[in-house]
């Protein structure tokens, strides 16, 4: 792409945030600047004490339907969306695509338009096609909103922004930090989505791990050191991030079998010594025991992974409430 034309392109998205206080969509992390990626997870922060109270909602967003679109599997993010929105007060359907008119040919659009006929005020959608969330975006009408919960191997910003705000837990200096995310990094959308926000956050030392074959070409362009060596590369880390083997995005054989694949880079209980003193360990579900990481580990007092599924409400309703759109003037 020239300049000029990325220079289109960052404009044309930078047109999904309308102000520091209001997104249009949240499809992509990589062009949110820091100072809006930093007041989400402090809005998070405060949504966070809802889930504790005994009337656990705020009526922020009554009188609004939010849809989950899915169109693949899900269960974290799906549900945690419909909780988020319902903390919120919002009026929630759930479209399983499996039982929907799709399956009858209705095209996508036609499902979308149908929808759009219904009121509603805002879609989260998931998608095994790339660009899926960005396309729904483009064909809706201008006062829907759109959230993208996962879009092929592109991008997953919510759970990026869920991650960050577990790390923040523990860290809260990202200059100050080391944080390896290990396996698939090839078919991750997490690993992508997750690498923009730390870059954007300035973590200094960001590691990808795994088999060359896991490894996309060129990753080193994203600003992370790749290494092949398990061992070298989660030593002295703060976060370690570990990654399911994404067989239904892999078209071939990437690895010669799960056996060696978690002798080399399953997270067994002798490697929690390699990280820094106060280590966690995260893992965005689903996890797959005995292949990337040991029960004794994912169990164990460094993992945060119930943490991050927990979070994973707070810093969605943070991100359902900035981006619904406000009614307009009367
Ligand atoms: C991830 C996803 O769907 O991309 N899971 C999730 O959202 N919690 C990771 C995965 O499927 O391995």
């Amino acid at each position: 792409m020239n300049d000029e034309n990325k220079d289109l392109n960052n404009e044309n998205k930078n047109n999904n945030i309308v102000s520091q206080k209001h997104l249009r969509h949240f499809l992509d992390i990589e062009y949110l600047p820091k100072s809006l990626i930093l007041d989400i997870l402090d809005l998070a922060e405060s949504f966070a004490g809802v889930s504790g109270q005994p009337v656990k909602k705020v009526p922020l967003l009554r009188g609004k339907t939010i849809v989950n679109l899915f169109f693949e599997a899900s269960t974290r993010t799906r549900t945690t969306f419909e909780l988020a929105a319902k903390r919120l007060s919002a009026d929630f359907l759930n479209i399983n695509v499996d039982f929907s008119a799709t399956k009858k040919g209705e095209s996508l659009l036609d499902t979308l338009r149908n929808l759009e006929a219904m009121h509603c005020d805002m879609f989260i959608v998931r998608h095994p096609l790339s660009g899926a969330a960005e396309f729904i975006s483009k064909n809706v009408s201008q006062n829907i909103s759109v959230i993208n919960a996962g879009d092929g191997r592109h991008a997953h910003p919510t759970q990026a922004m869920l991650d960050v705000f577990t790390i923040r837990k523990y860290f809260k200096d990202f200059k100050k930090i080391k944080v390896a995310i290990v396996g698939d990094i090839l078919h991750s959308r997490v690993a992508r989505s997750l690498i923009h926000a730390l870059r954007i956050l300035e973590v200094p030392d960001i590691r990808v791990i795994g088999p060359k074959t896991l490894l996309p070409n060129g990753i080193e362009h994203m600003g992370v050191t790749s290494y092949v060596d398990m061992d070298a590369g989660i030593k002295d880390c703060n976060v370690v991030i570990m990654l399911r083997l994404q067989n239904e995005r892999m078209n071939s054989s990437f690895i010669p079998d799960e056996h060696e694949y978690y002798n080399l880079y399953g997270f067994t209980p002798d490697r929690l010594q390699l990280l820094s003193k106060n280590g966690i360990v995260m893992h965005p579900g689903p996890v797959n025991r005995g292949i990337e990481i040991s029960s004794e580990v994912a169990d164990g007092d460094r993992s945060v992974i119930l943490q991050q599924v927990s979070n994973g409400i707070a810093v969605r309703m943070a991100i359902l409430s900035l981006s619904m759109q406000p009614q307009p003037d009367n």
